[in-house]
């Protein structure tokens, strides 16, 4: 079988890969699979429904790329044989699983079946070639909603408690921001080992959560206690507890949708246009309305913020993306649109990076983007119960807001000041209006400067108060 390796590809190759990668929220690996599955199999393969990034942890599966995504880190003990079964547990539960294996698992293991079972390749090496270009062990940490590892040996937790990271099992579990169900197996002696216990307490200390060990026989001879890893369906259980917590709170059962970031609107493969927006405002609306247990997807523009627990997110470049994908998640509840959408693109983007020349500047022709608000504020079959659009205005703050409300067809507005002297773009504070409807008149009602956060709970709780009482 040929191999392919990126690296070795020409820049421009590279680059438009990224572009394509980038543009789909995939990894330039996962996206040359998919480009080489497309060309093998064209039938097989249907138009992804969004990227496959960091999935819901409650959204209802609708398709593969909707399931939520377990990274199972299978540690070296005889329990090893269990964490195959546990991936046929994972998957009956419509749970991604993919499959780490340790040097030691390997002895029990072979990464063919875990692969095999998982239907995606194992992956057991730091320096892998293949993904080496894609930084593999970051992206293995990041690129899922919980990390399991089962069997977890006394070395391996002793490994994790002190931060080593020498293979790839390590380095996952050292750079992951998500959270960790950790299933140790190991003889009694071991468990109760004054070390082995010094460890679980610190693990537990940082965060990790713990299922087993059971008590029962060892695959020693003649020995029992303490230490056998607990059965794939309790593993499996307790996992899906993680992944899909019950809903309570002031929204549970209600789908809403936020926007947030800017949105990059390409001039060539490596150049944009886009707005100031750090999305911190949109973000924490979707951390506060996932808090209050409704079902939030965040169609977000680039940003360097972490995923919010709880909340399905899937990132977009464009306008016409982030419309695409707006359209793709109705019908819905509520929708927040907090993003900073930029109005224009360029008509002529180039394929390729555009050169200076001795011609002078190359004329660059902007066409109006989508406004998403006001598409969903007056959608036919699917308008949301509230829809609620956002103002940043560096004058005339309440006289613009009011008239966009009225333009847009939206419920309410919520109007900050971005002017420069406010130090909101990119801050960690805001001061908020928010416009509502009220009767023919609009109601202004100015909040005192918060925290981002603040703003979103607050924002949040009258949310819930008025369905509520619309609902009632
Ligand atoms: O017109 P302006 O961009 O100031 O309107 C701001 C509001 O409209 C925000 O809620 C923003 O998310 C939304 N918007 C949009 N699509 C656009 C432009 C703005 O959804 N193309």
């Amino acid at each position: 079988m040929a191999s392919l390796t990126v690296r070795k590809l020409d820049e421009a190759l590279k680059a438009s890969l990224r572009l394509r990668a980038a543009k789909a929220g995939r990894s330039v690996e996962d996206e040359v699979r998919m480009i080489l599955r497309e060309a093998a199999e064209p039938q097989a393969v249907k138009p992804p429904s969004g990227p496959a990034r960091n999935q819901p942890h409650r959204a209802r599966a609708s398709s593969a790329t909707d399931l939520p995504r377990v990274t199972l880190i299978i540690g070296g003990g005889i329990a090893a044989y269990k964490a195959l079964d546990l991936i046929r547990r994972l998957k009956e539960r419509d749970i991604h699983v993919r499959c780490v294996m340790t040097r030691a698992a390997q002895q029990f293991v072979t990464p063919l079946t875990a692969g095999a079972l998982a239907d995606e390749r194992c992956y057991t090496d730091l320096f892998d070639a293949q993904s080496e270009f894609d930084a593999g062990h970051i992206r293995l940490a990041r690129d899922t909603d919980l990390i399991i590892v089962a069997p977890a040996t006394a070395d391996l937790m002793a490994k994790m408690a002190q931060g080593h990271a020498d293979d790839l099992a390590t380095a996952i579990l050292l750079a992951t921001n998500r959270p960790v169900l950790v299933a140790p197996a190991m003889n009694p002696l071991m468990w109760a080992n004054v070390a082995t216990k010094r460890n679980v307490a610190q693990l537990a200390h940082d965060g990790v959560s713990f299922i087993g060990p059971n008590s029962g026989e060892m695959a020693e001879a003649n020995e029992a206690g303490v230490g056998r890893m607990s059965e794939p369906t309790e593993i499996a259980v307790a996992a899906e507890a993680m992944l899909r917590p019950p809903q309570t709170g002031p929204l549970a059962g209600k789908k809403i949708l936020i926007t947030a970031g800017p949105t990059h609107e390409p001039i060539d493969p490596v150049r944009y246009i886009a707005n100031r927006s750090s999305g911190k405002q949109g973000y924490a609306i979707a951390a506060s309305a996932a808090e209050a247990g409704a079902d939030v997807t965040l169609i977000s523009g680039p940003v360097d913020l972490d995923d919010p627990t709880g909340v399905r997110v899937i990132r977009v470049e464009s306008a016409r993306d982030m419309l695409a994908q707006v359209e793709a998640a109705l019908p819905i509840d509520i929708a927040i649109f907090a993003a900073a959408v930029a109005d224009w693109r360029i008509a002529n983007a180039g394929e390729q990076k555009i050169k200076k020349t001795a011609s002078g500047m190359p004329p660059l022709q902007l066409v109006e983007n989508p406004d998403i608000l006001a598409t969903i504020s007056k959608h036919q079959q699917n308008r949301p119960q509230l829809v609620i659009g956002f103002a940043a205005e560096t004058q005339n703050l309440i006289e613009n807001a009011t008239s966009k409300l009225k333009r847009k067809g939206c419920d309410w507005i919520v109007a900050n000041d971005v002017s420069p002297a406010s130090g909101v773009m990119g801050g960690d504070r805001n001061t908020v209006h928010i416009l509502t409807r009220d009767n023919a008149e609009v109601a202004v009602d100015s909040w005192p400067v918060m925290t981002k956060e603040e703003v979103a709970d607050a924002l949040v709780a009258k949310i819930a108060s008025t369905i509520g009482q619309q609902n009632s």
